[in-house]
C-alpha cells in the first residue's frame, strides 16, 4: 500500500513539474497588417489594400517563431478566431491613423479587449507592440483615448533612461548584464516617431495605474517620453523604439544602429518576446496552418523603389476572402 503512494506521489509531482517546464516550441506569431501607407500607393498605385513591413517578420522569425499575417478590417468573430490558434500577437509601427475606420486602431481594439479576456481566464497570451504598436498599446488600453503629443524624435538614436526600479520588470528582470549595460549607456535604440506618449496623465486616464514604466527619454527638445512599458497584470509590451530595424532596416542616410552592440538588444527584445509566446499552446489545425503561414505570400523589395522599408508584404483586399 505504501509504496503503491509513494508511486502515484512520484508520478502526480512529475506530471506537475513537466507541465510546468513545458514550452511551446512551435510559437506561431499574429502581425497585424495596417492601411496600405501613402507613400506604398503612391508607388504601387491602387494595387494594395494593407501591408506589413518584412522587418517584423524576420523579427519574429530569428527568435524561432513563424508568422500569420492578421487583417484589418475583421469582426469580432474573425478575431476571437485567430486568437484562439496563435501564440501571441505583435503590434508593428507604421504611420496610419487611429481614426481610420476599419483600420488598425479598430482592429486593435477589438484585439485587446480579447486578449484581456484570455488572459484573465488564466492563458498566457502576450502582446507586444512596437513604436505606433506601443502607441496602440496605450490608447487602446484607455479605452481609445491618446496620450500621445508631437514631439520631435525622429532619426534618434537614443540609450534608455531606466526607472528607478525597471529591474522588478518582466522584460528586464532576467536580462543578461552587458544588455542592459549597453542600453543604458550607448546610442542603440532606434527612435522614428512624431508622437510621443508621456507620463503625464491626458484626458484623466492615468497610464501608471495599469502600466510600469521601465525607461524613459528625452526628445530633441527635451521633452520627456516614455520609452518602454509593460502591464501590471498581464505579458503586454511596449516600446517606442525599432528593435527590429537595427537588424533589418538599411536605408541610406537614417541613423539606425548596426553594430554589434545594436545587435545584440534587438536580439534580447526579439528572444524575449518570442520566449513570452513559448508559454501559450493554442495551435491550428495543420492545413488551416498552412493556409495563414505568411509564407503564401510574395515579399516585395520596395528600398529600390525608395520606401523606407527594405521588404514588404503588400496585401489585396481579397487576400482576405478566405479568412472572413
Ligand atoms: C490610393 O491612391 C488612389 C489614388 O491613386 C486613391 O484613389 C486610393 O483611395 C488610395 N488608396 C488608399 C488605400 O489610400
Ligand atoms: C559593446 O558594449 C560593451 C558593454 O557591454 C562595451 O564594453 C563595448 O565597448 C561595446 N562595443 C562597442 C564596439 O561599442
Ligand atoms: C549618443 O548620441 C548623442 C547625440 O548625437 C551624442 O551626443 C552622444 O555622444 C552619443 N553617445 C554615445 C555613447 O555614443
Amino acid at each position: 500500500m505504501n509504496s503503491l503512494w509513494v508511486f502515484l506521489f512520484t508520478i502526480f509531482v512529475y506530471t506537475v513539474v513537466k507541465t510546468k517546464e513545458e514550452l511551446n516550441n512551435r510559437p506561431i506569431i499574429g502581425i497585424l497588417t495596417q492601411e496600405i501607407s501613402y507613400y506604398l500607393n503612391e508607388t504601387y498605385p491602387n494595387q494594395y489594400h494593407s501591408y506589413i513591413a518584412a522587418s517584423y517578420v524576420k523579427f519574429v522569425e530569428g527568435a524561432g517563431a513563424r508568422a500569420v499575417p492578421i487583417w484589418i478590417g475583421g469582426n469580432t468573430l474573425y478575431y476571437e478566431n485567430i486568437l484562439s490558434k496563435i501564440n501571441g500577437i505583435l503590434w508593428p509601427g507604421g504611420s496610419t491613423y487611429f481614426s481610420q475606420k476599419k483600420g488598425y486602431a479598430d482592429a486593435g481594439a477589438k484585439i485587446y479587449r480579447i486578449v484581456k479576456r484570455i488572459n484573465e481566464e488564466g492563458q498566457y497570451f502576450p502582446i507586444f507592440g512596437i513604436c505606433l504598436g506601443f502607441e496602440l498599446l496605450t490608447y487602446v488600453a484607455a479605452n481609445r483615448v491618446a496620450h500621445t503629443k508631437p514631439c520631435s524624435s525622429n532619426n534618434q538614436p537614443l540609450p534608455l533612461e531606466f526607472t528607478r526600479d525597471y529591474r522588478e520588470s518582466k522584460l528586464f528582470k532576467n536580462a543578461p548584464l552587458n544588455v542592459l549595460r549597453i542600453l543604458s549607456e550607448q546610442n542603440v535604440t532606434a527612435n522614428y516617431h512624431h508622437l510621443c506618449v508621456t507620463k503625464k496623465a491626458l484626458h484623466n486616464v492615468d497610464l501608471t495605474d495599469e502600466f510600469h514604466v521601465l525607461s524613459l527619454n528625452h526628445d530633441e527638445n527635451g521633452l520627456e517620453f516614455i520609452s518602454t512599458l509593460e502591464h501590471k497584470q498581464f505579458p503586454f509590451y511596449g516600446l517606442q523604439f525599432h528593435p527590429e530595424k537595427n537588424l533589418y532596416e538599411w536605408v541610406i542616410g537614417k541613423r539606425i544602429p548596426h553594430s554589434i552592440n545594436a545587435t545584440i538588444v534587438s536580439q534580447y527584445f526579439a528572444n524575449f518576446f518570442i520566449n513570452e509566446a513559448r508559454k501559450n499552446f493554442n495551435e491550428f489545425g495543420e492545413q488551416e496552418e498552412q493556409r495563414s503561414l505568411i509564407y503564401n505570400y510574395p515579399v516585395t523589395y520596395t528600398a529600390l523603389k525608395k520606401s523606407s522599408f527594405q521588404q514588404c508584404y503588400m496585401f489585396k483586399k481579397s487576400d482576405r476572402n478566405n479568412f472572413f
